[in-house]
This record gives structure tokens, C-alpha cells and sequence, in this order.
């Protein structure tokens, strides 16, 4: 996620910037720049990679009452000094940066070119720099408000101009913006980290509000100018809290950021309850595919489970999923025409790299579904696909997964259209019930107290068991490897159907199985399969819809979802399951964000 920090007041406003970009860093970002007004101009200085750079890039600090700077994390162009916030207008008199997603800057920017304005980045940002610029008319407000009703998908922007110094115009969408009250200064920020050495005073700036900052007013108001009083909070928190948001780890941050992350990843895909990836431009070789590999690692590896039955039900087209340590060493028995579809939420890691340059000396075209945009994996594909999540702080994987299993139900509804693979209006119907997805797992999260609460009671254990059929046992291997990774619980996943075919031995007094019950069909199997490790003792967790809760009665507790299609229910099911290995490691007292043993990126074989 990328970082904002403005300022207005009579101090200089470069190094208040700069040490407010610097206390953003923690949450990741590829390049880093600054506008600063001076002499009745704009200076503009912005570098790839670290803000270290960029302040070297700036050289000595000059004196400024108002600018703004930015960290950026690419989401439209790859990390360069050019792609680099602020962008400015064509005259170098406007200077804004943005976080979020300009879901129409496609046709904007086609349209502005064509009245004139020229375009120096690839980003979609940009484009709301020369629309300020096409409406201003001596009111940078009024401008910043008109581009706005061109503009839909998240932002927070923060804009200033050459001919109006005293003030900052921002607005907000979707993506976090703050004030922070000073005296006789004030500031804009993306977090409350940027600003806590400075002040404790802010306002948090809501969704569709509108704020005109000076050195000594604060003018907040909706995009029709329809003013909004907001009361001012005072945050007790310290540095490390701020950090994470007011959460106890990046971990439940996170988790907790899983809606807003889901609607990013959907953001822009579908128009007119159909999938839309007609940027990418691989529409014919998607319809002639007639075998696809899916490879990755970890939870990574997890989604292209989910993924692989979404494809082969949807859109019909035979799909392996692979393990990319085991891919890579096999004899693979290509055709011409296949695909192979890479998950990585790094785009680094190191067995998924070689599985996919092996593809591509076969001559296998490889789709990429990455979080990090510049990264090894989207360079070297033939097709990217971001989930954008933000950046992903915590070693265990969560927001990552649940978008990346986002992306692969898009691919599989999108295929599905285009090879008339399955009944239209249920695809459509599938579609519109992914868009409101994210309001389901909001509603899971609300169950965080109820999950805590059994992981307190079930602390002490040394095995579990996660049992699931179909779906919810892919739900399962992710599950599992969520506890053992950051609770060091001995924790495996079997199909539950396996069980008798020698797992059933472990089975012993009061041993805990989680069992997914989500799939309306196989119910009734899975539930002959938990009265067998039932009449051997085990304790029995059900996580379960809730229009199936009738037939898990038996078991010994229940944690129960909102109804929600199988073939979407790993979005919602995995929820609890990542919350309640959280509070094992919590209760555990194990270091929840940096697991031992255990790295972020494996770039290493
Ligand atoms: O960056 P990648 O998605 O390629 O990483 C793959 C795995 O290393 C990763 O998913 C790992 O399993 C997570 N720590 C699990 O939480």
C-alpha cells in the first residue's frame, strides 16, 4: 500500500515529509518522491527504490510552507522514477499523489490525449492529474471536485498547486487518509504513523469525504461540498501500535484487511455481471487451452487446489496442480497449447521461478497471479494478473490467499464465458455473488471473540486434525499449515474420506478435529466420516454453513458461516480457521509475525 504525507505550515515542510514517508516504510513500497512549492513553483523530485535514494536525489533541503510526498507501491507501471508520485499536469502547476485504484483511467486517458495533455507514466494516477488541470479555473477545490465525478475505484488523493500555496485539496475512497491537527501546521497522511511524533489530534477521514487543508483550517466536507463536522480523536498509541493499525500483529491486521483487499483485487474485473480481463489480451488463447498446470508453494500452492476445481467445473479444461519443488524435477508431457498458471504472492520464490522458466523453454505460454508488481515472476510471464492485496507483512500467508483465490474463481467464470462451458446466467449469478463476497467474510470476522475463545480452551494440544471433502479439503491443507506455522501444533489435513485408510489410527481421546462443512452435497458423507473419529474420542470443531448446521449437531462446537455458494465457500470458510490459529500461537507465546524458522520470501531452493 502506498504512503501519503502532506503538510501546510510555517516550518519546512521537506523534512516533516520525509520523516513521515519514513515512519510508512514498514509497510513496503518500491519507490519514493516529493513536491514541494518554492518560489511560485512546483519542485518535483521522486526515485525508484528506497526514500534513502530520493533524499539523495533532493540534495540539500530546501525551505517549504507546503508539500506532499509519497511511497508507492506499483499497482499500474512498473517501479521507476517516472512511474514514481507525485505525477503533475502539463505545465508542472499541479502535483498529486494517490493510493488506490483508478478502475476507468483506461478511456480517461485516451480521451485526454487526444484533447492535448501529454502523459509521461504508466500509471493510473496520472490521469487525475490532468483532469484537475483540464477543470481548474483559478479554484483548485472546485477542480480537484469536478475530476472527481470523472473518476470510480479507490483512491485517496492529495493534491496542491502551484497558484493556491497555502493550501492541500484531498479527498478519500476506499483507501486510508488521516489528518493530524498541529499548531499553527497541519498534515495529511495515509496512516496515523506518519504523523504520531508530531501530533495526537486527528480526524480519520471517511469514505466520500472531502478535506481543504491550511497551516490553521481544516475544512471537511462530502464531494458536493455539503460541509461535515467530525470529532477529533486523540490516539493514545504508541509508535509499534500505530504500525499496525491499533492491532496486535500484522497477522490480525491482515486478516482484518481481507475485505477491503478482496474488493481491490475485484475492483475493475467485472462490468455487467461479467468477468472483464480484456486488458490482457489472451481471450483466444484461454479458448483454445486444452490443459492447464497450475504450480506454486505454500498457501500459494493451496489456492491453485481451489483453483483447479473452480477451472475443471466451470470452465471444463483438465488442470494439475503442482507442488513447484516437485513441478519442476518431473517429466512433464507438454502439448503445444497448454497453460501454466503461476501463484506466488512474493513473485520471487524460488521453485515457482523455475517451474515457470521451465515452462517457457517448452514454449508454454505462463499466466502470472502475483501480489508484487515488478517482481521476478511478472516480469517473466507472458500474462500478470495483480491481486492487490497491499503488502503482506506477516510471514503466514492470509490476505494473500483469499485474494489469490479471488483471482482464480475471475479466471474460472471468465473462461467459462468465453467457451460456453456453463449455464450463462449461473455464471452470472456466480459473479454477482463474488462482488458481495467481501461483505461474508466481514461477517465471519465478527466471530473473532467466539474463535478466540475456543483456541484459549484448546491450547494444550499437541495434534490436530482438519478433515474436509472436495473444496473444504483444500480448505483444510491451508488451515493446517496456518496452526503449524505460527503455533508449532502438530496440525494435518486429510480428505475425510482417507481417513480409514490409515489416519484413523491417530485418532485418540480428545484429539481435536476441524471439520469444514460447507459443501451442500457431500454433507452427509462427511458427516459419517466425523462419527468415526468421534467414536474414537475426538473432539469435534464443526465449521459449518449454517443451513447445514442441522446435520453437525453432533458435533462438539460449532463455528458457523453465512450461506454462501460451495464453490465460493473457501473465501468465506478459511476466515475462522486463520483466526483461530492466531490465538493458538497467542496463547502459545509464539512470535506470531516471524514464525521461527520460517522466511516471508523463499528465494532459495
Ligand atoms: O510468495 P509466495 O506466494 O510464492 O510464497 C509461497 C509460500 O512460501 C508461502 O505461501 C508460505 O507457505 C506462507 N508462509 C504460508 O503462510
Amino acid at each position: 500500500m502506498c504512503g501519503i504525507m502532506g503538510y501546510a505550515g510555517s516550518g519546512n515542510a521537506v523534512p516533516v515529509i520525509i520523516d513521515g514517508l519514513a515512519k510508512l516504510e514498514y509497510r513496503g513500497y518500491d519507490s519514493a518522491g516529493i513536491a514541494i512549492y518554492q518560489d511560485g513553483d512546483l519542485v518535483v523530485t521522486k526515485k525508484k527504490g528506497r526514500l534513502a535514494d530520493m533524499v539523495n536525489e533532493l540534495g540539500e533541503w530546501p525551505q517549504s510552507i507546503l508539500g506532499i510526498g509519497h511511497t508507492r507501491w506499483a499497482t499500474h507501471g512498473v517501479p521507476s522514477d517516472h512511474n514514481a508520485h507525485p505525477h503533475m499536469d502539463c505545465h508542472g502547476r499541479i502535483a498529486l499523489v494517490h493510493n488506490g485504484i483508478i478502475e476507468n483511467y483506461a478511456p480517461l486517458r485516451k480521451e485526454l490525449i487526444l484533447e492535448g495533455h501529454d502523459f509521461v507514466s504508466e500509471t493510473d494516477t496520472e490521469v487525475m492529474a490532468h483532469l484537475v488541470e483540464k477543470y481548474y479555473d483559478g479554484s483548485l477545490e472546485e477542480a480537484v471536485r469536478k475530476a472527481l465525478s470523472c473518476v470510480y475505484g479507490s483512491f485517496a488523493i492529495v493534491v496542491i498547486s502551484a497558484d493556491e500555496p497555502d493550501k492541500i485539496i484531498a479527498a478519500k475512497k476506499a483507501s486510508p487518509l488521516v489528518v493530524g491537527l498541529g499548531d499553527g501546521e497541519n498534515y495529511l497522511a495515509s496512516d496515523i504513523p506518519a504523523i504520531l511524533s508530531r501530533t495526537r489530534r486527528v480526524y480519520i477521514i471517511e469514505d466520500n469525504e472531502f478535506v481543504v487543508l491550511t497551516s490553521n483550517s481544516v475544512a471537511i466536507s462530502d464531494f458536493d461540498g455539503n460541509p461535515i463536522e467530525k470529532e477529533v480523536l486523540e490516539v493514545d498509541w504508541d509508535m509499534e501500535a500505530a504500525e499496525k493499525g491499533g492491532f496486535e500483529h500484522f497477522m490480525l491486521k491482515e486478516i482484518h484487511e481481507q475485505p477491503e483487499a478482496i474488493r481491490k483485487t475485484l475492483s475493475g474485473r467485472i462490468k455487467d455481471a461479467r468477468v472483464d480481463f480484456s486488458d490482457l489480451n489472451f481471450a483466444d488463447y484461454l479458448q483454445n487451452t486444452s490443459k492447464i498446470f497450475i504450480v506454486a508453494c505454500g498457501t500459494a500452492y493451496h489456492a491453485g487446489l481451489v483453483g483447479r476445481m473452480a477451472i475443471e467445473k466451470l470452465a471444463a479444461v483438465p488442470v494439475e496442480t503442482d507442488i513447484a519443488s516437485e513441478f519442476r524435477y518431473r517429466r512433464v508431457l507438454w502439448k503445444p497449447g497448454d497453460l501454466m498458471i503461476v501463484i506466488s504472492q512474493s513473485g520471487e520464490t524460488a521453485d515457482t521461478l523455475a517451474a515457470l522458466r521451465e515452462a517457457k523453454r517448452n514454449g508454454i505460454k505462463v499466466l502470472a497471479v502475483t501480489n508484487v508488481v515488478g517482481s521476478a515472476v511478472a516480469r517473466e510471464a507472458d500474462w500478470v494478473i495483480f491481486t492487490h492485496a497491499g503488502p503482506e507483512i506477516a510471514v503466514a500467508s492470509t490476505k494473500a490467499y483469499s485474494t489469490q483465490l479471488v483471482v482464480m474463481y475471475l479466471l474460472a467464470l471468465y473462461m467459462a464465458d468465453l467457451r460456453k462451458s456453463y449455464d450463462a446466467e449461473k455464471i452470472s449469478k456466480m459473479v454477482t455473488e463474488l462482488l458481495y463476497i467481501d461483505t461474508l467474510v466481514e461477517q465471519v470476522l465478527q466471530e473473532q471473540d467466539k474463535i478466540k475463545a475456543l483456541a484459549e480452551k484448546y491450547q494444550g494440544v499437541q495434534d490436530t486434525f482438519f478433515l474436509g471433502r472436495g473444496l473444504d479439503y483444500a480448505v483444510a491443507m491451508e488451515g493446517a499449515l496456518k496452526l503449524k506455522e505460527i503455533s508449532y501444533v502438530h496440525a494435518e489435513a486429510y480428505a475425510a474420506g482417507e481417513l480409514k485408510h490409515g489416519p484413523l489410527a491417530l485418532i485418540d481421546d480428545g484429539v481435536p478435529v476441524l471439520a469444514l462443512i460447507t459443501q451442500d452435497k457431500l454433507v452427509e458423507k462427511t458427516m459419517s466420516n466425523i462419527k468415526e473419529v468421534k467414536a474414537r474420542g475426538a473432539i469435534v470443531v464443526a465449521v459449518c454453513k449454517e443451513n447445514l448446521q442441522e446435520a453437525c449437531q453432533e458435533c462438539d462446537e460449532q463455528i458457523l458461516l453465512p450461506r454462501v455458494n460451495p464453490l465460493l465457500a473457501p473465501i468465506v470458510s478459511v476466515i475462522p480457521l486463520q483466526i483461530f490459529s492466531y490465538y493458538m500461537a497467542i496463547f502459545r507465546g509464539a512470535d506470531v509475525d516471524k514464525p521461527r524458522n520460517l522466511a516471508k520470501s523463499v528465494t532459495v531452493e
